[in-house]
């Protein structure tokens, strides 16, 4: 149960939290981490940022940061944000878990400090990473996020929060700079992914079904813009992808994460009991798409997916993306 649901809207210019002066670190400095670390130092705060590659310290410096290959530069952070691509790096990032070399961050931080999670994991993850913080004297905060890389960049996000309330308080202002909108939860991380995990799931629902729309429309000889709901987009708003019917399917977030989204949410359905076969439909579409080499494309081509699967012509077939 969610038991501070509904959720606390933080008004973002509270000062109460962390002082300017506080250290942060970063780990995860993709296309989603370099935004937020960057809007982070555009604020004047101290961003110690860590990557795995020393190609990346030029551009990161650039941009404010103070970019490292060495983790234990974080150790004497005050708050360590991590926005990585999925679960096993966020375990690997923080307590070393896999691979040579794989100190984990969390190992040497200081007592105290705070990890704070803002990738998409699962909600047992990250009752295990609160854990494992907590044996170590440290705080560990979820701060999942709403909101593509272009959202990122503009602050315009919604951060949905949880964890321990001294700690949750600790981060409200570093999290407020961030986001257009901060709820907090509840004192369970958990609680804060698997809200986040649910709005992935509703989102890539709508998409499919999209999709299908789209397949039906275009079978029956009828140009998709033709159709209001499809063309205005009413159904669901915020989605950059909904709007845009030129076939490029950019990435905000490619079909992987999404899938990771929708396996985190069934799972978490499957072991309360809770049957959701529309949303396993979806999953498969997603592996489908992911099989037939579409795994860079954004989660919008969905509806590319469903357009194969109809069989129809590729008039708007997107020509091949490189990863970015
Ligand atoms: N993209 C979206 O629209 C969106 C929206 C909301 C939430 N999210 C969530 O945000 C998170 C990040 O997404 P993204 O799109 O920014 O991913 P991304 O572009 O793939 O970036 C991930 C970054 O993490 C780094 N990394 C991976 N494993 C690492 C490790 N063990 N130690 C240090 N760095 C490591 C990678 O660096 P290397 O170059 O070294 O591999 C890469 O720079 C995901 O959990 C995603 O689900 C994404």
């Amino acid at each position: 149960m969610i038991d501070t649901f509904p959720p606390f809207a933080l008004d973002a210019s509270s000062t109460i939290g962390l002082p300017e002066q506080t250290k942060i670190g970063f780990v995860g400095l993709g296309r989603m981490g370099t935004a937020l670390a960057a809007n982070l130092a555009a604020r004047g705060r101290e961003v110690i940022a860590y990557v795995r590659h020393p190609d990346r310290i030029h551009k990161l410096a650039a941009l404010g940061l103070t970019p490292t290959t060495d983790n234990a530069d974080l150790f004497d952070c005050d708050v360590v944000v991590s926005m990585l691509p999925n679960d096993d790096a966020v375990l690997d990032a923080s307590f070393g878990r896999t691979g040579p070399g794989g100190e984990g961050f969390a190992l040497g931080l200081r007592r105290g400090a705070i990890h704070l999670s803002m990738s998409t994991i699962g909600t047992a993850t990250a009752s295990h990473l609160a854990r494992e913080h907590a044996r170590h004297g440290q705080g560990f905060v979820a701060a999942s996020v709403f909101g593509d890389p272009d959202a990122a960049k503009a602050r315009q996000l919604f951060i949905v929060m949880a964890g321990a309330p001294a700690d949750v308080e600790r981060c409200r202002v570093l999290v407020g700079d961030l986001a257009h909108q901060t709820f907090i939860v509840g004192t369970d991380p958990g609680h804060a992914n698997l809200i986040k995990l649910l709005g992935n799931m509703m989102m890539a629902t709508a998409l499919e079904m999209r999709g299908d729309s789209i397949a039906l429309v275009r079978k029956c000889g009828l140009d998709p813009k033709h159709s209001p709901q499809i063309g205005s987009g009413t159904m669901v708003g915020g989605c950059a992808g909904l709007h845009d019917d030129s076939g490029s399917y950019a990435a905000g977030l490619a079909l992987p994460p999404a899938f990771k989204g929708l396996r985190g949410a069934l799972a978490k359905a499957a072991a309360a009991a809770v049957p959701m076969p529309s949303v396993n439909a979806v999953r498969d579409r997603l592996i489908a798409g992911i099989a037939r080499g579409n795994a860079v494309l954004d989660w919008t081509a969905l509806s590319l997916i469903a357009t194969q699967e109809a069989r129809i012509k590729a008039a708007f077939l997107p020509a091949r993306r490189k990863p970015s």
